[in-house]
């Protein structure tokens, strides 16, 4: 076993595709999955790869530092890949205390083990920080994110996020630890948790329950299959450039409501409806305060420096993506349970 990998946050949707594609494509390398199992994470995400040899599950918190000290000191991690975070900005608007804690003591506590670890012996040793792009606020009509856009976060969960990536420079700078970061745009495919857009809304066509659009469904994203994400933190893990980070996006932008149309469209199609039947469930509802309007990552370096590109077409992404949920409507029942029901009901209600 050449290297020891520690993935936080694997049970969840993007890590749950990193942790099969490093399993997988790295047999020589030992895979170890940190997550707690919050309400976003799921096992159910790994059961094709849960026996494999190199890979091993661990159960435990990012903000338990005895037990972070403790996982460190008996596995020796060489590589974090850390993506365990609360990742939904609805959540943080209701609970903010909650992602100050994860995602900033949290990753606090995972770079002090991991400098504490290794104390200036780097060679081979990676921290790889994976953030989001929602970190630089909100765009007008133009212009595009690039690595040097200044952070102006806007919600509490990419002010917690822009927080999480201060102290990794700061470390770097500091303590001198190998980092990367990375800022991707909106991610979408299997195992999403249906709270955020597009499987929400995929599983409430299904059901012929309303599609609660915010505002006036002008808001813009940048949508990017969490394959393709996967791919790229694969790529940037080995070949990034120390200390950098790389914004990762799709050139893929969408206002909500016309990837609203195109996955009604779809939908239609494979359901067997007659044309036009979902966008009869469109309800426009009131806006999320502080709701950034246009989302649009420039990724031309990591696409210069490390040949990465997206791998599908957005119409094709989502239409992959829609046949996964048709597919697995037990994986979703087996979420749409008390919790979930009461989130929903205190959310859209
Ligand atoms: P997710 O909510 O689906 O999964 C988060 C995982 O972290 C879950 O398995 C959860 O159990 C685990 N977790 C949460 N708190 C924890 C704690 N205290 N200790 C240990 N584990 C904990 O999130 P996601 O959408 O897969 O996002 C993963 C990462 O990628 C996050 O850091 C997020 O900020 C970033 N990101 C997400 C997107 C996106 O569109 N989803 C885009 C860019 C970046
Ligand atoms: P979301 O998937 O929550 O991602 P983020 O807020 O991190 O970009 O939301 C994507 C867009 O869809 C965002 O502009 C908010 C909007 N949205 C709705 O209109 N209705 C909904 O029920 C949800 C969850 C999101």
């Amino acid at each position: 076993m050449s290297k020891k990998i520690l993935i936080t946050g694997g049970a969840g949707f993007i890590g749950s595709h990193v942790v099969r594609l490093f399993v997988n494509n790295y047999p020589d390398y030992r895979i170890f999955n940190l997550d707690a199992l919050t309400y976003a994470g799921n096992l159910e995400n790994l059961t094709d790869v849960e026996s494999s040899e190199n890979y091993t599950f661990l159960k435990g918190d990012i903000t338990d530092d005895e037990y972070i000290k403790s996982i460190f000191e008996t596995h020796q991690f060489d590589g974090v890949i850390h993506l365990a975070a609360e990742s939904h900005v609805d959540r943080s608007i209701s609970d903010p205390l909650a992602f100050a804690k994860t995602n900033i003591l949290g990753t606090m506590i995972l770079l002090n083990s991991f400098k504490n670890l290794w104390q200036n012996n780097w060679e081979g040793k990676l921290f790889y920080h994976v953030s989001t792009d929602e970190v630089y606020g909100t765009l007008g009509d133009t212009g595009l994110f690039t690595e040097t856009t200044s952070y102006d976060p806007n919600s509490p969960y990419s002010a917690s996020k822009a927080s999480s990536d201060h102290f990794v420079r700061a470390y770097g700078e500091t303590y001198k630890i190998p980092y990367v970061i990375s800022n991707c745009s909106n991610n979408y495919g299997a195992n999403q948790f249906p709270e955020k857009l597009i499987p929400l809304f995929i599983n409430n066509i299904i059901n012929n329950k309303s599609l609660p659009v915010y505002g006036d469904g002008k808001y813009t994203r940048d949508w990017l299959y969490v394959d393709d994400h996967a791919s790229a933190i694969d790529l940037v893990f080995h070949k990034g450039i120390m200390r950098g980070t790389y914004n990762i996006g799709g050139f893929n932008e969408w206002q909500n409501i016309d990837l609203i149309k195109l996955l009604c469209q779809q939908m239609d199609e494979k359901l067997g409806r007659e044309k036009g039947e979902s966008e009869k469930l469109i309800t426009y509802v009131k806006d999320r305060p502080g709701h950034d309007l246009r989302y649009a990552i420039d990724a031309s370096k990591i696409n210069k420096e490390l040949g990465w590109e997206p791998s599908v077409t957005f119409e094709q992404g989502l239409s992959k993506t829609i046949d996964w949920y048709l597919a697995n409507e037990e994986w979703m029942s087996n979420i749409i349970n008390g919790d979930y029901l009461k989130y929903y009901e205190k959310q859209y209600s």
